[in-house]
């Protein structure tokens, strides 16, 4: 079996993007060790913090997010890095060709009760005419842009789920040696599905035409989408995308009223971009339910989104129903 440096070395792509790869899984293994130990090493439960977005941090966010940080700022191709636990980008390497943002530890809710959690990943090249001398600028980019993304799932076994731009390859870490072997690769979902994944409590918080997209999906055989639809939601993005890359599905976190100022839940550039990448390169598809989440122009690092994706097909009907 290949491993990951294997893999990314006949990748085709450039050194230092590999090299930011694997740094970016040497932490990812230490934050795998770090949730195995979990109570032993007295790291469950939340921090007196929030982060800027007013999320109370769990101990085991702001562990993650520094492993992360560190070695990433330490590495020469890395110009910057952005996080969801971090308020504003961190400067590494001015000459760096590279810009990372991540989110360190995705579905930490599910934390103290032993579920499945994640780390998302992100990345850009970074512009070299940088005349602007503003750091959180250059990571404005679409994520049409994005030269590589991933995903860590921390389950009952650990994967790598991760696309450069040719298709997506799966890693399963053999924990016994401490490296990612290559378990799959062309993953591809399937284009139809009836199992949607979407948080019903909001459900009155919805625009009208995903209230009514959902309403006909609980129609059922007798509705207008003529199929008995299955449920499910793990509130771990990683988790959900995971299942949808595997069997199908679709995954909606909408615009919501709540809070009118936010354009949904999920963040565009570690949560959004990267999933939506991931997602088209294995055939489905990814919206915010009036264009492709790849194609909205950031203004900010923390920019929210809303977020429809999976199969190809049930993606074209939610937009459908937007027009
Ligand atoms: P994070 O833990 O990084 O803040 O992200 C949690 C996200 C996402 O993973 C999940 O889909 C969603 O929030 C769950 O939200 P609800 O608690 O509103 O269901
Ligand atoms: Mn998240
Ligand atoms: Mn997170």
């Amino acid at each position: 079996m290949k491993r990951l440096d294997q893999v990314l070395a006949n990748d085709g792509i450039p050194a230092e993007l590999e090299l930011i790869i694997n740094h970016i899984m040497v932490a990812c293994k230490d934050i795998s060790y770090k949730l195995g130990q979990g109570e032993l090493a007295g790291i469950l439960g939340a921090t007196e913090d929030e982060n800027i977005q007013g999320e109370t941090q769990k101990m085991l966010d702001v562990i993650s997010n520094d492993l992360l940080k560190d070695i990433l700022i330490a590495n020469p191709a890395v110009k910057g890095v952005g996080s969801e636990e971090e308020d504003y980008t961190i400067a590494g390497n001015k000459d760096g060709k590279y810009l990372v943002t991540f989110d360190p530890l995705d579905g930490s809710s599910n934390i103290d009760v032993n579920l499945s959690v994640g780390t998302i990943f992100s990345i850009l090249e970074a512009p070299q005419d940088d005349r602007t001398g503003d750091q959180q600028e250059v990571f404005l980019q679409e994520g049409r842009k994005q030269v590589a993304a991933g995903y860590v799932l921390y389950g009952p076994s650990d994967l790598l789920v991760m696309t450069t731009g040719n298709g997506v390859n799966i890693f399963t870490l053999d924990k016994n040696v401490g490296e990612f072997v290559l378990t799959k690769s062309g993953i591809q979902i399937p284009e139809d599905t009836a199992e949607f994944a979407i948080n019903m409590s909001n459900q009155r918080f919805w625009e009208p035409e995903m209230k009514q997209y959902i309403d006909d999906c609980l129609k059922g055989e007798e509705g207008p989408l003529g199929k008995r639809y299955n449920m499910r939601w793990v509130a771990s993005m990683v988790a959900e995308v995971h299942r949808i890359l595997i069997r199908g599905g679709i995954f909606m976190y909408p615009y919501d009223s709540r809070d009118p100022s936010k354009a949904g839940k999920l963040r565009l550039m570690y949560e959004g971009n990267p999933m939506s990448m991931i997602v088209e390169q294995a055939g489905g598809a990814s919206s915010t339910g009036r264009m492709d989440i790849m194609d909205v122009k950031p203004e900010g690092i923390h920019d929210r989104v809303p977020v429809v994706l999976g199969s190809k097909n049930e993606v074209a009907k939610v937009v459908a129903y937007h027009k």
